[in-house]
């Protein structure tokens, strides 16, 4: 049986999530997406109406299939969590089953298990901010939308998922080095993220035979990095100064997403591989 696979946070064709999408369908897994519920028509309308299929071309010529989208939105773990104002929004309420706890009974409905988990999503109210700016609330929002999004999908997913299974997320180095313009505790969300990876894989691998790990991915055009204001001058600043000096593509993150889910990675657990021509290493712009 090929293996299945559960990509949360595809919401384009544009994305580090499609682009993994596209890697393991490529490799023979069948692909589940799941949707953040505000973006969740105008994706399915898209993919309908073929405004995708240009995007949906694998390596030997034939389109992606994406099995189910499901919709979600990770910040709440089951219905008691949802607000009222979010319960009763307009873009929320042609929906259903969308908390991370819902969403995992109905794949587990649909489909009974899953052998791959990808969490390519984030959120920071107040990324444009600095961090001696960011409240509280901006602040524990990045966190909850960012880093513990991870925890609960992993959570909730774990008791549906394959003994030898691989879950994997994406982060940036802003964790780790001063990468001003990346604010409102997004650098703090993702150093949780990478801290939570190592905790995890001792957890999911004793527990499941689950491996875990993260993607520190170099700057690319997606629509988060759009919005969040200096992505052009980060991916000149690559271009400028990796050891690789070629513009980082989608798909390569999406390769190492794949290798990270295969059997080829059977002995890597807990670690933040680099996806970023080598950015990491330098210790001086040149
Ligand atoms: P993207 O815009 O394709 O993906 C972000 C996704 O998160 C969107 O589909 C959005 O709808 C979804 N989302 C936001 N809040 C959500 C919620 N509460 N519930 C469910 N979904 C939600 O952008 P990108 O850049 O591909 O982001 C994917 C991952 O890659 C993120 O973790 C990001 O931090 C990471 N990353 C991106 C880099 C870049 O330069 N683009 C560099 C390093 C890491």
């Amino acid at each position: 049986r090929g293996k299945r696979a559960f990509i949360a946070g595809v919401a384009d064709d544009n994305g580090y999530g499609w682009a993994i999408a596209k890697s393991l369908a490529a490799a023979g897994a069948e692909i589940l997406v799941g949707t953040w519920v505000p973006a969740l028509n105008i994706f399915e309308s898209s993919l309908r109406r073929g405004k995708f299929d240009e995007s949906r071309i694998l390596p030997d010529g034939s389109l992606m299939e994406i099995t189910k989208v499901y919709p979600m939105d990770a910040v709440y773990d089951s219905p008691e969590d949802v607000p009222v104002d979010v319960e009763t929004n307009k873009r929320y309420a042609g929906s259903s089953n969308w908390t991370v706890q819902e969403l995992v009974e109905c794949v587990k409905k649909d489909f009974g298990s899953i052998d791959i988990l990808v969490h390519s999503l984030a959120n920071g109210p107040e990324v444009s901010k600095p961090l001696l700016e960011t409240s509280r609330n901006g602040y524990l929002a990045a966190l909850s939308a960012s880093s513990y999004s991870y925890i609960s999908l992993l959570k909730h997913f774990l008791p549906i998922m394959n003994p030898g299974g691989a879950s994997i997320s994406l982060t940036y180095i802003a964790s780790e080095r001063i990468i001003p313009g990346y604010g409102g505790g997004m650098s703090s969300a993702k150093a949780a993220l990478e801290s939570d990876t190592r905790v995890l894989a001792f957890e999911a691998g004793r527990k499941h035979k689950v491996r875990v790990n993260t993607i520190s991915a170099g700057p690319f055009r997606s629509r988060a990095a759009k919005a969040i204001g200096f992505i052009d001058m980060m991916i000149d600043y690559s271009l400028a100064n990796a050891p690789l000096k070629k513009e980082l593509s989608a798909e390569e993150v999406g390769n190492a997403a794949a290798f990270l889910a295969s059997p080829l990675s059977s002995a890597i657990t807990g670690a933040v591989v680099y996806v970023d021509n080598g950015l990491n290493a330098m210790g001086v712009g040149v």
